[in-house]
């Protein structure tokens, strides 16, 4: 069945999902300064990641509620779900199809001890069986909200040590329309270089499947022609980036911002975050947006000192627009 996945324009960009990081406030931004008319069937979204666990009750889908809102401009957005119970999944599932999600996109790469101690996670890697179990559970729950979107993974090269060969033909068993892999092992969290040459493997993996699987690579990305150059060099269909984007809504329509439009974006983004998700987070998980939209001019370090003493959006905007006052700008 046709969906999303074909219809886009290759290569594509997909936005990493990230914890407390691509959260409905920063996403807004990326969307707004970043989706435009010339590239939006080339950029995807990714919600951070929600557990299903928690979405399968009804108390815990309220207490979750605000991290799987979009808004339309962010479309084709994907919502990123963790789990190692069918059954829960299942159900997550179910709800995350009828809020009108283009996909669902598993994740089995998190190394996080928290997610891989339920078996979730990077945890899937060592249960190649139970791994293929949460895909048709995921499928299980969209046909039960009636809705056909497409199913995606997101992996890693394998939990100690690679192991692509074992691994990756388990997931390419079941119904999966693309499949993400971050280069890396699960063990390695991010601390070594990613390793991209292991993309070519996958896409021999993928093509001797006889499956039709978009591969998007993942890992190191630091700007769309950075981008560009790994999909001519390693072959996939797509790419992930997520630290590239930090402090940098206009990321995706490669505008490169100048301070001053950096340091207003961080004004909007810091009333957006207060207003969408003043009431569930901490202002502590905006803060830590303030270093990668506060860089790389005079006086930086010192406006970023009086930014972390601040307690809210408003004395945000009253020490950048101070600051911005009394600035060559
Ligand atoms: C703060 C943070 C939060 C993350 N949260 C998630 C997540 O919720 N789901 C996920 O699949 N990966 C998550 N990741 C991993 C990223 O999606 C991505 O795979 C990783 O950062 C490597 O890509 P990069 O080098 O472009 O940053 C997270 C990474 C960071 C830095």
């Amino acid at each position: 069945m046709t969906n999303f996945w074909h219809k886009l324009n290759k290569p594509f960009f997909c936005l990493a999902p990230m914890s407390d990081v691509t959260d409905q406030a920063f996403r807004f931004m990326l969307a707004k300064y970043g989706k435009n008319k010339e590239n939006i069937n080339q950029v995807v979204f990714w919600t951070e990641f929600v557990a299903a666990d928690g979405l399968a009750n009804k108390l815990g889908k309220k207490k979750l509620a605000h991290m799987l809102k979009y808004t339309e401009r962010e479309r084709p957005i994907v919502a990123q779900v963790f789990g190692a119970n069918p059954e829960n999944m299942k159900k997550a599932c179910q709800y995350i199809a009828s809020l009108g999600f283009d996909g669902i996109d598993i994740n089995m790469g998190c190394p996080d001890k928290s997610v891989v101690s339920q078996g979730a996670g990077a945890g899937l890697i060592k249960s190649p069986q139970l791994a293929r179990e949460i895909i048709q559970a995921t499928h299980a729950g969209i046909e039960a909200a009636g809705s056909h979107i497409p199913v995606s993974v997101k992996t890693r090269i394998g939990f100690n040590k690679e192991e692509i060969d074992k691994w990756i033909p388990e997931l390419l068993k079941e119904d999966i329309s693309a499949l993400t892999i971050h280069l890396r092992t699960a063990k390695d969290l991010s601390l070594v270089p990613a390793n991209w040459e292991y993309l070519k493997k996958i896409k021999e993996l993928i093509k001797n499947s006889g499956k039709e699987v978009l591969l998007i690579g993942n890992g190191d990305v630091e700007s769309i022609e950075d981008a560009k150059e790994k999909v001519l060099k390693y072959g996939c269909d797509g790419v992930m980036i997520g630290r590239g984007v930090f402090g940098n809504p206009w990321f995706f329509s490669e505008h490169n911002p100048t301070n001053k439009e950096k340091l207003n974006a961080l004004i909007e983004h810091t009333n957006l975050f207060e207003k969408l998700l003043g009431l569930t987070d901490n202002f502590a998980v905006m803060k830590k947006h303030f270093k990668a939209y506060v860089n790389g001019f005079d006086g930086a370090v010192d406006l970023r000192i009086k930014l972390m003493n601040t307690n809210n959006a408003k004395e945000v905007e009253k020490v950048i627009k101070t600051h911005l006052s009394t600035g060559s700008y």
